[in-house]
């Protein structure tokens, strides 16, 4: 089957190129289809995250969804190309996903982001380093959670940073850390930045605005500027609800650094677009100073895919959400009834499942150990720097019968069984 009835250009499509308008009847099809994913179409992906491991596994790592590219992007950027256009754009003072972007932490989270102090930007890993290269200097140190994103703890590393670890903590209740832990760690190490995921990757956790405050408090006591990386936060699961760090107050918001893009959120990692709000005066006065090319900027193409899935496409992200929950549930039932050792606390938001797998003694990469026993690729935990060791990270963005499949090679492989073969 094709992966969505609308997919003009997708992979393995040969059907005409018809659905260049827009369609209700399209759009349905097109949210029912999220859910019956053609295998032999994700395997003829070009992308890494079905690519790199080959027709024999299943891809459960890199954080790419599975479903295809949201139609009302599809259309924008067909209709960019055919309307003849990919010179320069005529984007004066700043590329019109400044005021878009304010409007959407408005409309939100009722934060009123100033445009005035959006830069542009082609990834948040790159935003992330220009913060780092901008608010601190070789030797400081730089206070992260952990586990962590990789790219964050290579960047530290690379850039000549120390890193502070502020560990998340496994408690009854869930991922917590204690702040006061924190402020000990931070206090007396030359940290000049906080590093704050929210929600994070790779435990899923949702912060809450008092844990929130609580970090805003050990910034201020500090004197930190916080990079907040808060690309997952329309990934929240109801009743969690993300708060954007600089929405906190004045204070929170002037020191405050907001790393974001709608490329989680509507499955276009490849794209390359995202978006710092950079309160710091001294910060967006430094970075202004640097020479105007230095930084880069997005495509044309680019920034109207974020402009189309930030303007019109809120159905199709609202079906997809459902659909993680609906993912996540299976996989927090099926492991509880299958691989009972293996031990996660539900993500509140992100399609990451963070499982600890360390009762199954296959050392500190376990997802090392089931891709040989099962042939499905999991994150390696040891990735993800202290914390890490003993589990693997999960990626449920996929179809059910995707997930099944997933799901009984990774069962099948803790066993200590051969993989089903699926
Ligand atoms: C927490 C987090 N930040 C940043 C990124 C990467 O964003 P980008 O591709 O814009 O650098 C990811 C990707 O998985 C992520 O999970």
């Amino acid at each position: 089957m094709r992966p969505s009835a609308a997919a003009a250009g997708a992979p393995g499509s040969d059907e005409p190129d018809e659905a260049d308008e827009p369609d209700e009847g399209d759009e349905l099809d097109e949210l029912d289809e999220l859910d019956e994913l053609d295998v032999g179409w994700l395997h003829a992906k070009p992308g890494v995250k079905w690519a790199r491991y080959g027709a024999e596994v299943l891809p459960a790592w890199v954080a790419d969804m599975d479903f295809p590219v949201p139609p009302v992007v599809r259309r924008a950027l067909v209709a960019a190309v055919e309307g003849g256009d990919l010179g320069y754009p005529s984007w004066h003072g700043g590329t019109p996903l400044r005021a878009a972007f304010a409007e959407r932490m408005v409309e939100r989270y009722r934060w009123a982001a100033d445009p005035a102090k959006v830069r542009e930007l082609t990834d948040v890993v790159q935003g992330f380093q220009l913060s780092l290269h901008l608010a601190s200097s070789p030797g400081d140190a730089v206070a992260l959670q952990t586990p962590a994103y990789p790219p964050f703890l290579a960047s530290i590393t690379e850039m000549g940073r120390r890193l502070v670890a502020v560990p998340m903590e496994d408690t009854a209740g869930g991922w917590r850390f204690d702040p006061d832990r924190a402020e000990a760690a931070i206090a007396g190490a030359g940290c000049k930045v906080l590093v704050v995921v929210n929600p994070h990757n790779p435990t899923g956790r949702v912060l809450d605005r008092g844990e929130l405050e609580a970090l805003a408090g050990i910034a201020e006591r500090h004197d930190l500027v916080v990079v907040t990386d808060e690309i997952h936060a329309e990934l929240a699961f109801p009743p969690a609800r993300h708060v954007p760090f600089a929405s906190l107050g004045p204070e929170a918001a002037r020191r405050t650094i907001t790393l974001t893009s709608a490329t989680k959120a509507f499955n276009l990692a490849g794209i390359r677009c995202a978006l710092a709000h950079v309160g710091p005066d001294a910060v967006r006065a430094a970075w202004d100073g640097a020479p105007s090319h230095l930084y880069g900027q997005p495509g044309n193409l680019s920034v109207l895919a974020t402009l189309a899935a930030w303007r019109d496409g809120g159905p199709w992200a609202g079906a997809v959400l459902g659909r993680l929950r609906a993912r996540r549930d299976e996989v927090v039932a099926r492991l509880a009834a299958e691989a009972p050792a293996a031990r996660l606390h539900p993500p509140e938001g992100t399609y990451l499942a963070w499982i600890d797998l360390s009762a199954y003694g296959l050392g500190d990469d376990p997802a090392a150990a089931v891709l040989a026993a099962g042939r499905v690729a999991l994150g390696h935990g040891p990735d993800f720097g202290p914390g890490g060791q003993g589990f693997a990270r999960l990626n449920f963005a996929t179809s059910p019968a995707v997930l099944s499949g997933v799901l009984d090679r990774l069962v099948g492989a803790l066993a200590g069984r051969d993989g089903p073969g699926r």
